[in-house]
């Protein structure tokens, strides 16, 4: 039986709505996924949330199979509403960390910003089959954590020991098991929000800090805000990188 966690109802309805509203921050993955897939590659999604990705997949390149995986119930309720239609997506409400999955089962396995054991990643892959993962870099929402340094969320983010290295520090945990062609690269952007609600709504997406309260927080919001105005929005650095490896 799954005990249920994952991401809230609440958390769900907002990640679903920052996507539909035009959150093109995958673009780059996708592109990634789609150089590696083939006619009848079979892919899953570790912690596939709303399904965003799978779908945007599902449609480019039809000839492959999709599997998304999530822990959340709310999660994957979402999910089955946004690929209605596509036969070629299978969802599964299960656990990252124990896959229910037979092993050399995927050509390649997708993570996006969720929870998943490596080695079952590793047992679950085709030999010669790619792991592709979407992580987080350390200067991600910077100016955020600026602003509530001893209250960020830790399981949400990645901390690196140290911050110019960091990208060693990924890759070790890679190289502990028998993946080869191992390439990492990140990428740096802003996120412009239109106002002080669409931040408190980041805030409580992701989640980005501990104890968050809209109305008690508030102040601190408002010095953010004035502090990182520009022309286009309040701008907020996205940090992320991308892995990929194959299994040997
Ligand atoms: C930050 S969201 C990312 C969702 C999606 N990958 C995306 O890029 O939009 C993290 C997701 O991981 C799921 N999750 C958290 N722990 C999990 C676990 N142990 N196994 C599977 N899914 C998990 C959450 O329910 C949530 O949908």
């Amino acid at each position: 039986m799954i005990v249920p966690k994952g991401d809230t109802e609440k958390q769900a309805f907002l990640r679903d709505k920052s996507i539909k509203q035009g959150d093109d921050k995958p673009n780059v993955y996708i592109q990634k996924i789609l150089a590696k897939l083939k006619p009848k590659s079979k892919l899953v999604d570790l912690g596939c949330g709303t399904a965003h990705i799978i779908e945007k997949l599902a449609r480019r390149y039809e000839n492959a199979l999709y599997t998304g995986l999530d822990i959340s119930e709310a999660m994957i309720n979402l999910a089955r509403n946004n690929t209605q239609g596509l036969t070629n997506i299978e969802l599964v409400q299960g656990d990252g960390l124990e896959l229910p999955f037979q092993s050399s089962e995927f050509d390649i396995v997708i993570n996006r910003l969720a929870d998943y054991s490596l080695a079952d990643v590793y047992r679950i892959l085709k030999k010669c089959g790619y792991f592709i993962e979407y992580g987080l870099g350390p200067d991600s929402d910077r100016e955020i954590i600026e602003f509530f340094p001893d209250r960020c969320e830790e399981e949400s983010f990645f901390f690196p020991e140290d911050p110019v290295n960091w990208k060693k520090e990924v890759t070790e945990k890679i190289n502990e098991l028998a993946f080869c062609n191992i390439k990492i690269e990140d990428y740096k952007c802003k996120d412009y929000y239109k106002n002080k609600e669409e931040i408190m709504d980041l805030i409580e997406m992701v989640p980005l800090l501990k104890d968050f309260d809209r109305k008690k927080n508030s102040e601190k919001i408002n010095e953010l805000v004035e502090k990182y105005t520009e022309e286009q929005g309040i701008a907020i650095t996205w940090h992320y990188y991308i892995l990929e490896a194959m299994k040997l």
